[in-house]
């Protein structure tokens, strides 16, 4: 299983990211000034990071994943790499102040963290009042029986993809995390298979207080 983990695992993971590149062209432009990346996998979505970030936090928890965000950081031009900071560690516990992040981007990361609603929370407690959480996760299917393929399949697909669950309601634990979801939409995805589909985008704000 190790060796699954730290070679085989992150080898297709980089192999599927590279379907997402216009998806994650789309979303990262809504993110500015102090960001957290939560769960940057191998670094796919470094590339599409626009000038308006003043500093990035990319979090991972893996160290094998990390080693490969750290080769797509060196890729970087030198003014976008030396805003990036590579750290290891976990979503449920964020190493960092409260109320001192512009924006958080969950970009199919939701489906795996193991307690969703602690991560949630965490996210919610860095962020500045009026911050954006960005969002682009595969769902719950909104069609009877592809969520019900979701389900029984789920136990298989987990292992498989080191955590990911197939069939999380994300928008609903968003909401009761606190954020406002008025920007956040559910869709089916034209080019992911009907398993993983079903996705919801678009931006979660922290209310102003
Ligand atoms: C499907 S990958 C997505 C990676 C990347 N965000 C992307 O867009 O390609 C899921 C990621 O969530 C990370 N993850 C799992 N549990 C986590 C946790 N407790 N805290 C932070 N990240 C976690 C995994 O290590 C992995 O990098």
């Amino acid at each position: 299983m190790n060796l699954y983990r730290q070679h085989i695992f992150p080898y297709l993971l980089n192999k599927v990211s590279s379907k997402l590149d216009a998806d994650r062209q789309r979303i990262l432009p809504y993110l500015c000034g102090d960001v957290l990346e939560l769960g940057a996998g191998t670094g796919a979505n470094f590339s599409f990071y626009s000038e308006q970030i003043r500093m990035l936090v990319a979090l991972e928890p893996e160290a094998a994943l990390l080693r490969m965000a750290a080769r797509q950081r060196s890729a970087l031009e030198a003014k976008q790499a030396g805003r990036l900071y590579l750290v290891q560690g976990d979503g449920h516990d964020l190493p960092l102040a409260s109320s001192s992040l512009d924006a958080v981007l969950c970009c199919l990361v939701l489906c795996s963290v193991p307690d969703p609603q602690r991560a949630l929370s965490e996210i919610y407690r860095v962020l500045k009042p009026g911050g954006n959480l960005v969002v682009f996760e595969h769902v719950k299917s909104q069609n009877a029986v592809t969520y019900a393929f979701q389900q029984m399949l789920n136990p298989l697909w987990k292992p498989v993809a080191c955590g990911c669950h197939l069939q999380r309601d994300s928008l609903q634990l968003i909401q009761q995390a606190g954020f406002n979801v008025e920007g956040l939409q559910t869709y089916r995805h034209a080019d992911l298979p009907a398993l993983v589909g079903t996705v919801l985008e678009g931006v979660a704000t922290k209310p102003l207080e």
